[in-house]
């Protein structure tokens, strides 16, 4: 793993400064650091992250380290509903956010955040999440959500025996930072600001989750209600 001085050698790109002639060399980088954060299950093809950068480039951000792009988050303006229990691929229209994509909508939705395996836990992940924060801010909108996984959720059970997702997803330890999620997932995302909304099973086929997915909730505090 490199270790990181993240406010020294981080630099943040929008895909909005990216001309026609770079898109895809730009593409082809956001590629190599899909296939290094996610198994070939869970990536995303190239065709889904340039649909994203045609309709929506504002929510389309990497970080760069020494030049090279480490980590990539992408999103989309939505319309956030309590009650919905849709998956992972009817929220972003399969990734392609081509039918989910409406500027009237209240919300930004991130549809993916993702740090290279030899990047993670330098801090980048953390960046990525706080400029779709930004964003949200800066356009109004009154919510952040985005649906999590619960990597550490099978691979508990199969230890301690079978609990209900909700549990596990409240379930607190001690870590230098305080009392904090079990879950690293759910504990990154609390870090950020943002708090389970709901449980939804079947979001996505995750092994690990056991195909759970938890809303995680951003509600902004200067966004008129
Ligand atoms: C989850 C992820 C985005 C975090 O990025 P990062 O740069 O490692 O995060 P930061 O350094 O800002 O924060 C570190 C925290 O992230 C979480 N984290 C780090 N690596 C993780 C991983 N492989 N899986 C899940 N959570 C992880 C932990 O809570 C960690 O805190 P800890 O060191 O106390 O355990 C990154 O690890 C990743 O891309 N993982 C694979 C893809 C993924 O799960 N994406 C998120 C869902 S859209």
């Amino acid at each position: 793993m490199e270790t990181l001085d993240p406010n020294n050698n981080m630099v943040i790109e929008s895909a909005l400064n990216i001309s026609p002639a770079n898109k895809d060399d730009f593409l082809e980088q956001v590629m190599k650091v899909e296939r290094s954060a996610w198994p070939p299950e869970l990536q995303a093809s190239k065709s889904k992250f340039e649909s994203r950068f045609n309709i929506f480039p504002q929510g389309f951000f990497v970080v760069r380290l020494d030049g090279k792009i480490k980590g990539v988050t992408t999103s989309q303006i939505t319309a956030y509903d309590e009650s919905s229990t849709h998956t992972w691929d009817e929220i972003t229209d399969n990734g392609m956010i081509e039918k989910t994509h409406s500027p009237q909508g209240n919300a930004l939705y991130v549809v993916s955040v993702g740090v290279g395996a030899d990047t993670q836990r330098g801090g980048v992940g953390g960046k990525l999440v706080q400029l779709q924060l930004e964003l949200a801010k800066k356009l109004g909108l009154k919510y952040l959500f985005l649906g999590a996984r619960i990597p550490g959720y099978d691979a508990y059970c199969k230890e301690n025996g079978n609990i209900p997702p909700k549990q596990y997803v409240d379930f607190k330890k001690q870590t230098d930072k305080g009392l904090e999620a079990v879950d690293p997932e759910i504990r990154f995302y609390e870090r950020q600001g943002l708090h389970p909304a709901k449980i939804i099973p079947n979001f996505e086929p995750d092994v690990q989750s056991r195909d759970y997915g938890v809303v995680m909730l951003w509600k902004n505090p200067q966004a008129s209600s």
